[in-house]
Parts: C-alpha cells; sequence; structure tokens
C-alpha cells in the first residue's frame, strides 16, 4: 500500500501510442493517456484484447520510447531519453516478470537471477550472493542450482520474480505473470507477488486480460479501446466508506459496455 505522501513514480500525461495504418492513415492504439502511479501501489491494468494494454506495458517499461505526450518516471522526463538512457533505466530502475518466464535455458536458475546484477558493476561473487538471498526469499532455496528446463512452470515464475527484484527496483511489471499456470500454482504466485509487495513495498502492476488476477491488486485501471475506461482504487474506497473487501461489489463491466444489453 502506498505510505500516506508517497510520491508519484510514474506520470503519463496526454500520451498516445500511434502506429502507421496504410500508407497515410494513423492508429491511436493509446489515446491521451493520463496516469499516475505512486510509489508502493499494486495495481492491475486490464483489458480485454486490443484494448491497448501490451502499448501500454512496453511504454511503462520504457521498451517503447514515448513519442506523443509526456512520461515522468520519478519526476524524470524520460521521454526525452535516448535509447541508451531508456535501457540504462530499465535495467536499474524496472524489473520484468513475463508470462513465459524468460529465463535463459543453458544457465542455473542461480545464473538466471544474478544476471540482471551483472549489469549493474557488481563482483561475480556478491552476485550469487545476492542471487541467492532472492532465491531463497521466493523459497528456491533448494532449487538454485536446477536449470529452468528441470523445475515446474511455478518454480520457473519464481525465479523469474526473484530476477525482477535483485535489482531492488522502483517498479515491477509483470505481464500476464500467471498466464502459462495452473489455477493453483496461479494462487500462490499471486499471494507471493502479494506478500513481496508488503515486505519491499515495491511499485508492482501487473497487466492481465484476467478479471480474477486483476482484483489481486489494490487498484484497477481497466482500458477500453485505447482509453482509461475506469479506474478504481479499492484502498481509497475502503477508507473513505469504511467497508470491508469493497472489491466484491465492483467489477469492470467491459461486456455490457460492448453490447448493450436491452
Ligand atoms: N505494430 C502494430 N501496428 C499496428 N497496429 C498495432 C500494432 N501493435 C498493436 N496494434 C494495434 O493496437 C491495438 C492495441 O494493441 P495491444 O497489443 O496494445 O492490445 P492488447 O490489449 O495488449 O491485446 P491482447 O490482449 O490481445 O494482447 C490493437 O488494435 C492492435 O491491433
Ligand atoms: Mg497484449
Amino acid at each position: 500500500m502506498p505510505l500516506k505522501n508517497a510520491k508519484p513514480v510514474i506520470e503519463l500525461i496526454d500520451v498516445c501510442k500511434i502506429y502507421p495504418s496504410g500508407p497515410k492513415d494513423l492508429f491511436y492504439a493509446l489515446k491521451n493517456i493520463n496516469l499516475t502511479l505512486k510509489e508502493g501501489e499494486f495495481v492491475s491494468i486490464i483489458g480485454k484484447s486490443g484494448s491497448g494494454k501490451s502499448s501500454m506495458m512496453n511504454i511503462l517499461g520504457c521498451l517503447d520510447p514515448v513519442k506523443v505526450g509526456t512520461y515522468l518516471f520519478s519526476g524524470e522526463n524520460v521521454s526525452t531519453f535516448q535509447d541508451f538512457e531508456l535501457s540504462e533505466l530499465r535495467s536499474q530502475q524496472i524489473g520484468f516478470i513475463f508470462q513465459s518466464y524468460n529465463l535463459l535455458d543453458k544457465y542455473s536458475l542461480l545464473e538466471n537471477v544474478a544476471l540482471p546484477l551483472s549489469y549493474n558493476n557488481i563482483g561475480r561473487k556478491e552476485r550469487f550472493k545476492i542471487a541467492a538471498e532472492y532465491l531463497k526469499v521466493v523459497g528456491l532455496e533448494d532449487r538454485m542450482n536446477h536449470k529452468p528446463g528441470d523445475v515446474s512452470g511455478g518454480q520457473r515464475q519464481r525465479a523469474a520474480i526473484a530476477r525482477a527484484l535483485v535489482n531492488k527496483p522502483r517498479i515491477i511489471l509483470a505481464d500476464e505473470p500467471t498466464g502459462n499456470l495452473d489455477s493453483n500454482t496461479e494462487l500462490e504466485i499471486l499471494s507471493l507477488l502479494k506478500d513481496l509487495h508488503l515486505k519491499y513495498n515495491t511499485t508492482i502492476i501487473i497487466v492481465t486480460h484476467d478479471e480474477a488476477v486483476a482484483l489481486y491488486a489494490d487498484r484497477i485501471v481497466t482500458l477500453f479501446d485505447g482509453l482509461v475506461y475506469a479506474d478504481v482504487d479499492f484502498t481509497k474506497v475502503e477508507a473513505e466508506l469504511e467497508v470491508e473487501n469493497p472489491k466484491a461489489a465492483v467489477k469492470p463491466d467491459l461486456e455490457n459496455k460492448e453490447e448493450p444489453k436491452e
């Protein structure tokens, strides 16, 4: 949960993502997005296929430069950054978790988790020490020397979570983090993310099309057709209305918006 005077870590101001479409037309995948996320927030970005989730994720993760609008990351205008500056920012301040884990098969879990540290000038022995600490945090102390191919999907995702954490990033971006997992393992991974959020107070952003997954977060931002269609912060609802479990009553009703019922 964000602290009382938490500062914004992400500010998108009038951000558009525009793809060329045909010889002359432009397609707006994100239309004038204004969004502020504070330090320590746990947010889901949800929307149906084509709503702009990946476009948004690529921008938030500085994988795609902002060409229209302004992106402030911890107050710094990263829309003016060059590629090398964006890549430096990514390696130091953003932890990524992907649906398909993106671990390197030929390396052990320990080596995989240690890898992001090698971009930050940390000696080999220290890298392995830190990586081992984080593998312990995610419950993999007895699997450190296994290769990704020799552990379960849930364990692979745990290792990927440890890898996202080793650099103590300011934000963690998780793209469909449980998309390849069965429902029990999904629960395990989402609970782990929640525990880690409480432990480190890192800003966590989950991008998903799955409402059940999205509901793990404290705030749900719903995209529809490249727009922010809804933005509900359950911590505020809980505090201001003094209701228990405010999530039970709120569901982003995308189906109805698309096909109004008579
Ligand atoms: N490279 C591209 N060129 C043109 N249009 C694109 C390109 N990439 C995405 N789009 C369009 O932008 C819109 C948003 O795409 P985006 O990939 O962000 O959606 P999404 O919410 O991630 O969908 P999904 O759940 O299917 O992954 C879609 O209509 C898509 O067709
Ligand atoms: Mg997508």
